[in-house]
């Protein structure tokens, strides 16, 4: 043999799998029992990434052509434009695989260099909380001839036929009142993952199913999933979202009915969880196998602290208009805040101007006795809603402000009013605020701001 024929007989390989794949994009499909749909994906306008660093542009598409043509030939799913304008074809129809939970979708495009053509590889990955999302390019070098494209979407996660996913709750009250909430354990877009040894892992997620995904082949609502990987790749549910049980003292969530067992009649995973305060990003630790079939783990973690003593916790932590979130330790300053001024309405139409972590800098209510730290007042009736002070705290339900000793209200009372902080997407929201109610001598107001946003960081690549 000599490496020209050879050669030739790989070109005219290469160029038939292109024509066979030229045939249709795999879209809707059904592997491992699991249906899933990118058709919607499909729009009426190319997706467009930027990456800023190189000055290039990404036109993408899924499940059919690119809108506007590639470099004037029409055809192409996926164009790279240059910041000279030129602009090469990364490929027609892509290439589908699906293995082991990864869904991937590869395309092959112009000649990049001498022997390399162009390469775009887009992973689908299931994110329960991504409704319109875009494609993320992930960052490369200068001359690159492989790109990646991570897309997280709901479109990824399994839906069995007629059922919706269960809104299940994370909160239990024990006898004496006291509330846990392990909620902030619950993941949208990854699992928990603990190895038992080099070929077993338990995969599991807190109060959701298990994210369908990249080693995680899980099936039937599984709140806990054993991978089996000597032999051959396997996975059997530890236990199902629909039989879940949360308790109180000892803290402990219990999965039950998993798959057909030996010694009971269905695998069963209990994990139990110990408050420390100083224990986030914590992961849950494997402790052993019980009668073959039940799983048992512990979980130390910030998380499993009732709500009272983390409000409490954190209130002995917090800094004149900072305060950090005792689970996940994320830092918050409201500061940048003060000296706005922002005027809300009540339901009966009356006006009241507030401020934030310190009192008005002026304000009608000053003529009243004693109205020099006023952080609310209503101008019509020179009423104090309450004097302001700079002490941020923090609850389960957000960041807020407790305004009290305001002016006399039904007869031994003094007027109050708590300012909640809402996460709201961009700073133009900023100055949206609602009152909900001004019965009781309270006033409770909402004030959105991109400052108490939460992003939970991934930590999870899917290679
Ligand atoms: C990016 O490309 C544009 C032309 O499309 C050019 O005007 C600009 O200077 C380029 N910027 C960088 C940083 O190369
Ligand atoms: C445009 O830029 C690309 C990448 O830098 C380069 O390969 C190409 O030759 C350039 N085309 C022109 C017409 O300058
Ligand atoms: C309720 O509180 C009492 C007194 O503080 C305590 O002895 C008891 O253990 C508590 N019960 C629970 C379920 O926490
Ligand atoms: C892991 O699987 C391999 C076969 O793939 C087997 O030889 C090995 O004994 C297994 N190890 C454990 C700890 O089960
Ligand atoms: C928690 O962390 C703080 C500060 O890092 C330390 O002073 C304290 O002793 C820790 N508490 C526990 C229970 O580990
Ligand atoms: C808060 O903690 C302090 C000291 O740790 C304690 O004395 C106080 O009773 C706690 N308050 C509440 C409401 O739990
Ligand atoms: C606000 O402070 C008052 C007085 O300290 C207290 O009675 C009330 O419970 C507080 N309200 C909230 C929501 O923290
Ligand atoms: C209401 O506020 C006034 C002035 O600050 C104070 O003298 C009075 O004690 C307060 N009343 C109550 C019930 O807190």
């Amino acid at each position: 043999m000599n490496w020209p024929i050879i050669l030739w007989l790989l070109i005219i390989t290469l160029v038939e799998n292109a024509n066979s794949e030229e045939s249709s994009w795999n879209c809707r499909f059904d592997e491992s029992g699991i249906p899933l749909d990118f058709q919607k994906l499909y729009r009426d306008d190319d997706y467009i990434i930027n990456h800023e660093s190189q000055n290039e542009t990404f036109r993408i598409q899924i499940c059919g052509p690119l809108h506007k043509n590639c470099n004037g030939i029409p055809g192409y799913s996926a164009c790279l434009q240059f910041g000279n304008k030129t602009e090469k074809g990364l490929g027609r129809v892509a290439e589908h695989t699906h293995e082991d939970g990864r869904i991937m979708y590869k395309y092959t495009g112009d000649k990049c260099k001498d022997d390399v053509n162009y390469q775009l590889h887009i992973i689908m990955m299931c994110d329960y909380g991504a409704i319109d999302s875009y494609p993320e390019l992930f960052p490369y070098e200068q001359s690159y001839c492989s790109f990646f494209i991570i897309w997280r979407t709901a479109l990824a996660c399994p839906r069995y036929p007629g059922q919706s996913l269960p809104s299940i709750s994370c909160k239990v009250t024990d006898d004496n009142g006291t509330v846990y909430d392990l909620s902030d354990l619950k993941e949208l877009a990854n699992n928990y993952e603990v190895a038992i040894d080099k070929n077993r892992s338990i995969i599991l997620n807190i109060c959701h199913p298990i994210v369908y995904g990249y080693r995680s082949v899980c099936l039937d609502n599984s709140g806990a999933c054993l991978r089996i990987n000597s032999d051959k790749l396997s996975y059997k549910s530890l236990g199902s979202i629909n039989s879940m049980k949360l308790h109180a003292k000892p803290l402990v969530l219990e999965y039950e009915m998993g798959d057909v067992c030996t010694k009971i009649p269905h695998f069963r995973t209990t994990i139990t969880f110990v408050c420390d305060y100083n224990a986030t990003n914590t992961a849950p630790v494997f402790i052993g196998i019980e009668d073959v079939c039940h799983y048992k783990l512990n979980w130390r973690t910030a998380a499993a602290c009732n709500e009272k003593d983390l409000e409490n916790y954190s209130s002995k932590t917090a800094a004149p208009c900072k305060i950090t979130n005792p689970v996940t330790k994320i830092d918050y300053d409201l500061n940048s805040l003060k000296g706005k001024e922002p005027i809300v309405k009540t339901k009966a139409g009356l006006e009241y101007k507030f401020s934030i972590c310190q009192p008005l800098l002026s304000n009608a209510c000053q003529a009243s006795v004693g109205a020099k730290d006023a952080g609310v007042c209503s101008a019509s009736q020179r009423t104090i809603g309450g004097k302001a002070n700079s002490k941020l705290l923090w609850s389960v339900h957000g960041l807020y402000l407790n305004y009290t000793d305001g002016s006399p209200c039904g007869g031994n009372k003094n007027r109050s009013t708590q300012i909640t902080f809402v996460c709201a997407a961009s700073e133009v929201a900023e100055n949206m605020n609602t009152i909900d109610d001004d019965d009781l001598c309270n006033l409770y107001i909402n004030y959105h701001t991109s400052l108490v946003c939460e992003k939970k960081v991934r930590d999870f690549f899917p290679f």
